[in-house]
Protein backbone atom coordinates (compact mmCIF):
# COMPACT_ATOMS: atom_id res chain seq x y z
CA UNK A 1 0.00 0.00 0.00
CA UNK A 2 1.15 3.37 -0.93
CA UNK A 3 -0.11 6.88 -0.25
CA UNK A 4 0.73 9.41 -2.45
CA UNK A 5 0.69 12.97 -1.24
CA UNK A 6 -0.78 15.08 -4.14
CA UNK A 7 -1.30 18.72 -5.19
CA UNK A 8 -4.43 19.75 -6.70
CA UNK A 9 -3.42 23.08 -9.03
CA UNK A 10 -6.79 23.87 -10.33
CA UNK A 11 -10.66 22.86 -8.65
CA UNK A 12 -12.82 24.00 -10.98
CA UNK A 13 -15.18 21.36 -12.92
CA UNK A 14 -12.88 18.64 -13.31
CA UNK A 15 -10.85 19.08 -10.17
CA UNK A 16 -14.37 18.62 -8.38
CA UNK A 17 -15.19 15.71 -10.39
CA UNK A 18 -11.74 13.84 -9.92
CA UNK A 19 -12.12 14.67 -6.06
CA UNK A 20 -15.76 13.10 -6.20
CA UNK A 21 -14.52 9.84 -8.01
CA UNK A 22 -11.41 9.80 -5.19
CA UNK A 23 -13.94 9.58 -2.78
CA UNK A 24 -15.94 7.24 -3.81
CA UNK A 25 -13.34 4.85 -5.03
CA UNK A 26 -10.93 5.07 -2.26
CA UNK A 27 -11.70 1.88 -0.62
CA UNK A 28 -11.85 -0.06 -3.74
CA UNK A 29 -9.17 1.57 -5.05
CA UNK A 30 -6.93 0.22 -1.67
CA UNK A 31 -8.08 -2.99 -1.92
CA UNK A 32 -7.91 -3.43 -5.45
CA UNK A 33 -4.10 -1.25 -6.38
CA UNK A 34 -2.97 -0.75 -3.06
CA UNK A 35 -3.42 2.88 -3.82
CA UNK A 36 -4.39 5.72 -1.27
CA UNK A 37 -4.24 9.36 -2.03
CA UNK A 38 -3.74 12.47 -0.13
CA UNK A 39 -4.42 15.56 -1.05
CA UNK A 40 -2.07 17.82 0.61
CA UNK A 41 -2.43 21.02 -1.18
CA UNK A 42 -5.33 22.68 -3.33
CA UNK A 43 -4.71 25.85 -5.47
CA UNK A 44 -7.25 27.39 -7.62
CA UNK A 45 -7.00 31.08 -9.17
CA UNK A 46 -10.42 31.96 -8.43
CA UNK A 47 -11.20 29.77 -5.07
CA UNK A 48 -8.30 30.60 -3.88
CA UNK A 49 -6.39 28.11 -1.53
CA UNK A 50 -5.16 25.69 1.10
CA UNK A 51 -1.88 23.83 1.72
CA UNK A 52 -2.42 21.24 4.46
CA UNK A 53 0.58 18.93 4.85
CA UNK A 54 -1.56 16.97 7.38
CA UNK A 55 -4.47 16.57 4.51
CA UNK A 56 -7.41 18.06 3.40
CA UNK A 57 -10.63 16.38 3.25
CA UNK A 58 -11.81 16.38 0.06
CA UNK A 59 -15.76 16.63 0.67
CA UNK A 60 -15.11 19.24 3.03
CA UNK A 61 -13.11 21.27 0.10
CA UNK A 62 -16.02 20.20 -2.48
CA UNK A 63 -19.16 21.39 -0.03
CA UNK A 64 -16.94 24.79 0.49
CA UNK A 65 -16.84 25.46 -3.01
CA UNK A 66 -20.01 24.68 -3.92
CA UNK A 67 -21.87 26.64 -1.53
CA UNK A 68 -20.26 29.51 -3.02
CA UNK A 69 -17.20 29.56 -0.34
CA UNK A 70 -13.69 30.16 -1.09
CA UNK A 71 -11.15 27.63 0.09
CA UNK A 72 -9.22 29.94 2.33
CA UNK A 73 -12.51 29.31 4.31
CA UNK A 74 -10.83 26.10 5.09
CA UNK A 75 -10.01 25.09 8.89
CA UNK A 76 -6.46 25.34 9.47
CA UNK A 77 -3.73 25.16 6.96
CA UNK A 78 -2.07 27.91 4.64
CA UNK A 79 -3.97 29.73 2.84
CA UNK A 80 -3.70 32.22 0.12
CA UNK A 81 -1.04 30.71 -1.89
CA UNK A 82 -1.10 30.95 -5.66
CA UNK A 83 -0.47 28.06 -8.12
CA UNK A 84 3.17 28.45 -7.94
CA UNK A 85 3.58 28.93 -4.39
CA UNK A 86 1.69 26.12 -4.01
CA UNK A 87 4.01 24.03 -6.04
CA UNK A 88 7.28 25.56 -4.05
CA UNK A 89 5.78 25.05 -0.91
CA UNK A 90 4.42 22.08 -1.13
CA UNK A 91 5.76 18.43 -0.02
CA UNK A 92 3.63 16.43 -2.57
CA UNK A 93 4.71 13.74 -4.85
CA UNK A 94 2.53 14.54 -7.70
CA UNK A 95 1.08 17.43 -9.09
CA UNK A 96 -2.38 17.33 -10.71
CA UNK A 97 -2.54 20.61 -13.37
CA UNK A 98 -6.12 21.56 -13.84
CA UNK A 99 -5.73 25.06 -14.47
CA UNK A 100 -6.93 26.78 -17.39
CA UNK A 101 -4.14 27.06 -20.47
CA UNK A 102 -4.18 29.90 -23.60
CA UNK A 103 -3.60 27.45 -26.28
CA UNK A 104 -1.33 30.77 -28.20
CA UNK A 105 1.25 30.62 -24.91
CA UNK A 106 0.19 27.19 -23.23
CA UNK A 107 0.29 29.54 -19.98
CA UNK A 108 -0.03 29.34 -17.49
CA UNK A 109 -0.55 25.45 -17.18
CA UNK A 110 2.85 25.13 -18.70
CA UNK A 111 4.99 27.19 -15.48
CA UNK A 112 2.87 25.29 -13.18
CA UNK A 113 4.06 21.94 -15.10
CA UNK A 114 7.58 22.82 -15.06
CA UNK A 115 7.71 23.80 -11.80
CA UNK A 116 6.81 21.07 -10.25
CA UNK A 117 8.90 19.04 -12.89
CA UNK A 118 11.93 20.84 -11.88
CA UNK A 119 10.72 20.06 -8.32
CA UNK A 120 11.34 16.39 -9.03
CA UNK A 121 7.00 15.64 -8.89
CA UNK A 122 5.14 13.79 -11.01
CA UNK A 123 2.43 16.05 -13.36
CA UNK A 124 -0.51 14.37 -14.53
CA UNK A 125 -2.69 17.28 -16.55
CA UNK A 126 -5.45 17.14 -18.53
CA UNK A 127 -4.35 20.84 -20.14
CA UNK A 128 -3.58 20.67 -24.24
CA UNK A 129 -1.72 23.90 -24.11
CA UNK A 130 1.76 22.74 -22.64
CA UNK A 131 1.68 19.32 -24.61
CA UNK A 132 0.92 21.14 -27.50
CA UNK A 133 3.43 23.43 -27.35
CA UNK A 134 6.12 22.08 -25.52
CA UNK A 135 5.85 18.82 -25.32
CA UNK A 136 9.42 17.31 -26.19
CA UNK A 137 10.69 19.98 -23.41
CA UNK A 138 8.66 18.74 -20.87
CA UNK A 139 9.24 15.19 -21.71
CA UNK A 140 13.32 15.57 -21.80
CA UNK A 141 12.43 17.57 -18.18
CA UNK A 142 10.75 14.80 -17.19
CA UNK A 143 13.39 12.02 -17.75
CA UNK A 144 15.96 14.14 -16.17
CA UNK A 145 13.97 14.46 -13.01
CA UNK A 146 13.24 10.45 -13.25
CA UNK A 147 9.46 11.38 -13.29
CA UNK A 148 6.35 10.85 -15.52
CA UNK A 149 5.05 13.97 -16.93
CA UNK A 150 0.97 12.08 -18.30
CA UNK A 151 -1.59 13.41 -19.91
CA UNK A 152 -4.30 11.43 -20.80
CA UNK A 153 -7.03 13.54 -20.86
CA UNK A 154 -5.66 16.02 -23.69
CA UNK A 155 -7.17 13.97 -26.18
CA UNK A 156 -10.81 11.96 -25.61
CA UNK A 157 -10.96 12.82 -22.08
CA UNK A 158 -10.61 9.29 -20.17
CA UNK A 159 -11.47 7.04 -23.28
CA UNK A 160 -8.00 5.49 -23.82
CA UNK A 161 -6.06 7.08 -26.79
CA UNK A 162 -2.67 7.83 -25.73
CA UNK A 163 -2.48 5.22 -22.80
CA UNK A 164 -3.93 2.96 -25.23
CA UNK A 165 -1.34 3.37 -28.24
CA UNK A 166 1.53 3.15 -25.09
CA UNK A 167 0.07 0.29 -23.81
CA UNK A 168 -1.73 -2.19 -25.42
CA UNK A 169 -0.47 -1.27 -29.34
CA UNK A 170 2.96 -1.48 -27.92
CA UNK A 171 4.84 -3.21 -30.63
CA UNK A 172 2.76 -2.00 -33.39
CA UNK A 173 3.69 1.10 -35.27
CA UNK A 174 1.00 3.09 -35.99
CA UNK A 175 1.47 4.96 -39.35
CA UNK A 176 -1.56 7.49 -39.30
CA UNK A 177 -4.45 8.45 -36.68
CA UNK A 178 -7.76 9.99 -37.90
CA UNK A 179 -10.76 10.85 -35.47
CA UNK A 180 -13.29 12.83 -34.40
CA UNK A 181 -11.52 14.80 -31.78
CA UNK A 182 -13.85 17.48 -30.60
CA UNK A 183 -17.20 16.15 -28.77
CA UNK A 184 -18.94 20.27 -29.37
CA UNK A 185 -18.83 20.08 -33.29
CA UNK A 186 -19.78 16.35 -34.10
CA UNK A 187 -22.33 17.15 -31.85
CA UNK A 188 -23.56 20.36 -33.60
CA UNK A 189 -23.30 18.44 -36.78
CA UNK A 190 -25.14 15.77 -35.94
CA UNK A 191 -28.12 17.87 -35.09
CA UNK A 192 -27.89 20.09 -38.23
CA UNK A 193 -28.14 16.68 -39.97
CA UNK A 194 -31.71 16.54 -38.22
CA UNK A 195 -32.82 20.02 -39.01
CA UNK A 196 -31.44 22.06 -36.49
CA UNK A 197 -30.01 25.89 -37.15
CA UNK A 198 -26.41 26.19 -36.35
CA UNK A 199 -26.71 29.41 -33.73
CA UNK A 200 -29.22 27.36 -32.15
CA UNK A 201 -27.38 23.84 -31.94
CA UNK A 202 -24.13 25.93 -30.75
CA UNK A 203 -26.31 27.54 -28.51
CA UNK A 204 -27.36 24.30 -27.25
CA UNK A 205 -24.02 22.35 -26.73
CA UNK A 206 -23.07 25.77 -24.77
CA UNK A 207 -25.46 24.96 -22.83
CA UNK A 208 -25.14 21.23 -22.06
CA UNK A 209 -21.92 22.09 -21.07
CA UNK A 210 -19.67 20.52 -24.69
CA UNK A 211 -18.24 23.89 -25.96
CA UNK A 212 -15.06 25.24 -25.15
CA UNK A 213 -15.27 28.93 -22.66
CA UNK A 214 -14.79 30.88 -26.02
CA UNK A 215 -16.56 28.35 -28.45
CA UNK A 216 -14.35 29.53 -31.16
CA UNK A 217 -11.86 27.36 -30.10
CA UNK A 218 -14.33 24.64 -31.28
CA UNK A 219 -16.30 25.65 -34.46
CA UNK A 220 -12.87 26.49 -36.00
CA UNK A 221 -11.44 23.88 -35.40
CA UNK A 222 -8.48 24.86 -32.94
CA UNK A 223 -9.35 22.55 -30.23
CA UNK A 224 -9.22 19.59 -32.98
CA UNK A 225 -5.79 20.70 -33.84
CA UNK A 226 -4.39 20.94 -30.43
CA UNK A 227 -4.85 16.95 -30.11
CA UNK A 228 -4.08 16.54 -33.78
CA UNK A 229 -0.49 18.06 -32.61
CA UNK A 230 -0.72 16.18 -29.70
CA UNK A 231 -1.31 12.64 -31.70
CA UNK A 232 1.24 14.39 -34.08
CA UNK A 233 4.47 14.43 -31.35
CA UNK A 234 3.07 11.87 -28.73
CA UNK A 235 2.39 8.60 -31.33
CA UNK A 236 4.06 9.75 -34.76
CA UNK A 237 6.86 11.14 -33.49
CA UNK A 238 6.91 13.99 -35.23
CA UNK A 239 7.75 17.18 -33.68
CA UNK A 240 5.25 20.15 -35.31
CA UNK A 241 3.33 22.91 -33.92
CA UNK A 242 -0.30 24.39 -34.37
CA UNK A 243 1.23 26.75 -36.69
CA UNK A 244 1.96 23.65 -39.19
CA UNK A 245 -1.11 22.34 -39.46
CA UNK A 246 -3.65 23.44 -41.56
CA UNK A 247 -6.99 23.97 -39.91
CA UNK A 248 -10.50 24.42 -41.19
CA UNK A 249 -13.50 24.02 -38.53
CA UNK A 250 -17.28 23.88 -39.37
CA UNK A 251 -18.14 27.30 -39.45
CA UNK A 252 -18.82 26.82 -43.20
CA UNK A 253 -20.83 24.20 -43.48
CA UNK A 254 -24.44 24.93 -44.20
CA UNK A 255 -27.84 22.60 -44.39
CA UNK A 256 -27.52 22.18 -47.93
CA UNK A 257 -24.07 20.94 -47.82
CA UNK A 258 -25.41 18.31 -45.15
CA UNK A 259 -28.22 17.54 -47.24
CA UNK A 260 -26.22 17.04 -50.43
CA UNK A 261 -23.94 14.86 -48.76
CA UNK A 262 -26.62 12.56 -47.29
CA UNK A 263 -28.59 12.37 -50.70
CA UNK A 264 -24.66 10.99 -51.78
CA UNK A 265 -24.18 8.34 -48.61
CA UNK A 266 -22.21 10.73 -47.18
CA UNK A 267 -22.04 12.15 -43.83
CA UNK A 268 -19.60 15.30 -42.29
CA UNK A 269 -17.53 14.85 -40.07
CA UNK A 270 -14.49 16.92 -38.64
CA UNK A 271 -11.76 15.33 -39.45
CA UNK A 272 -8.21 15.60 -37.32
CA UNK A 273 -5.70 13.45 -39.36
CA UNK A 274 -2.17 12.80 -39.15
CA UNK A 275 0.11 10.58 -41.18
CA UNK A 276 3.65 9.93 -41.37
CA UNK A 277 5.04 8.96 -45.12
CA UNK A 278 8.64 8.28 -45.76
CA UNK A 279 9.07 10.06 -42.24
CA UNK A 280 6.98 13.80 -43.55
CA UNK A 281 3.92 14.03 -41.55
CA UNK A 282 0.88 15.09 -43.65
CA UNK A 283 -1.57 16.22 -40.91
CA UNK A 284 -4.75 18.31 -41.15
CA UNK A 285 -8.14 19.42 -39.44
CA UNK A 286 -11.13 20.15 -41.96
CA UNK A 287 -14.90 18.72 -42.35
CA UNK A 288 -15.07 15.62 -44.46
CA UNK A 289 -17.68 14.13 -46.19
CA UNK A 290 -16.97 10.61 -45.58
CA UNK A 291 -19.10 7.31 -47.17
CA UNK A 292 -21.59 6.19 -44.21
CA UNK A 293 -19.87 2.61 -43.79
CA UNK A 294 -16.33 4.39 -42.52
CA UNK A 295 -16.46 3.55 -38.54
CA UNK A 296 -16.05 7.15 -37.78
CA UNK A 297 -19.27 8.17 -39.62
CA UNK A 298 -21.49 6.21 -37.37
CA UNK A 299 -20.48 8.11 -34.29
CA UNK A 300 -22.90 10.64 -33.04
CA UNK A 301 -23.39 13.26 -30.49
CA UNK A 302 -20.65 14.39 -28.64
CA UNK A 303 -19.11 11.28 -28.82
CA UNK A 304 -15.20 11.01 -29.97
CA UNK A 305 -13.53 8.58 -31.92
CA UNK A 306 -10.50 7.55 -33.56
CA UNK A 307 -8.83 5.25 -35.39
CA UNK A 308 -4.94 4.04 -35.62
CA UNK A 309 -3.57 2.88 -38.53
CA UNK A 310 -1.38 -0.34 -37.60
CA UNK A 311 1.14 -2.31 -39.33
CA UNK A 312 0.27 -5.39 -37.22
CA UNK A 313 -3.42 -4.88 -36.63
CA UNK A 314 -4.72 -2.98 -39.40
CA UNK A 315 -7.01 0.40 -38.15
CA UNK A 316 -7.91 0.04 -34.80
CA UNK A 317 -10.90 2.40 -33.81
CA UNK A 318 -11.56 3.43 -30.17
CA UNK A 319 -15.05 5.56 -29.38
CA UNK A 320 -15.97 6.74 -26.43
CA UNK A 321 -16.68 10.07 -24.51
CA UNK A 322 -14.47 12.95 -25.54
CA UNK A 323 -15.48 15.47 -22.51
CA UNK A 324 -17.08 15.91 -19.31
CA UNK A 325 -16.65 16.12 -15.41
CA UNK A 326 -16.03 12.37 -14.76
CA UNK A 327 -15.06 11.55 -17.81
CA UNK A 328 -11.68 13.80 -17.81
CA UNK A 329 -11.82 13.39 -13.86
CA UNK A 330 -11.20 9.85 -14.81
CA UNK A 331 -8.38 10.82 -17.15
CA UNK A 332 -6.70 11.77 -14.42
CA UNK A 333 -7.35 8.99 -12.08
CA UNK A 334 -5.62 6.53 -14.86
CA UNK A 335 -2.56 8.64 -15.13
CA UNK A 336 -2.28 8.45 -10.84
CA UNK A 337 -2.59 4.92 -11.10
CA UNK A 338 0.03 4.65 -13.95
CA UNK A 339 2.24 6.64 -11.86
CA UNK A 340 1.13 4.15 -9.00
CA UNK A 341 1.77 0.93 -10.72
CA UNK A 342 5.08 2.03 -12.47
CA UNK A 343 6.54 3.59 -9.29
CA UNK A 344 5.18 2.47 -5.58
N1 LIG B 1 -14.82 21.49 -26.15
C1 LIG B 1 -14.18 20.22 -26.25
C2 LIG B 1 -15.08 19.28 -27.06
C3 LIG B 1 -13.93 19.67 -24.86
O1 LIG B 1 -16.18 19.71 -27.43
O2 LIG B 1 -14.67 18.18 -27.38
C4 LIG B 1 -12.84 18.66 -24.78
O3 LIG B 1 -11.58 19.15 -25.21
Amino acid sequence: MKTWKTALIGFGTVGQGLAEILLAKQKELKAKEGFGLKVTAISDFKLGSVLRPAGIDLKKAIDLVKKGGSLNDYPGGTKGLDALQTIAKTDADIMVELAYTDIKTGEPATSHVKAALKKGMHVATTNKGPVALFLPELQALAKRKKVQFLFEGTVMSGTPTLSFVRRNLAGCTVSAVAGILNGTTNYMLTEMEKGMAYDDVLAKAQQLGYAEAVPDADVKGWDALAKVVILSNYVLGANVKPDDISCRGITKITPDMIKKAAAEGKRYKLIGRAELKNGKLKASVKPVALPLDDPLAGVGGATNAITFETDLMGPVTVVGAGAGRVETGFSVLADLLEIHRSCA
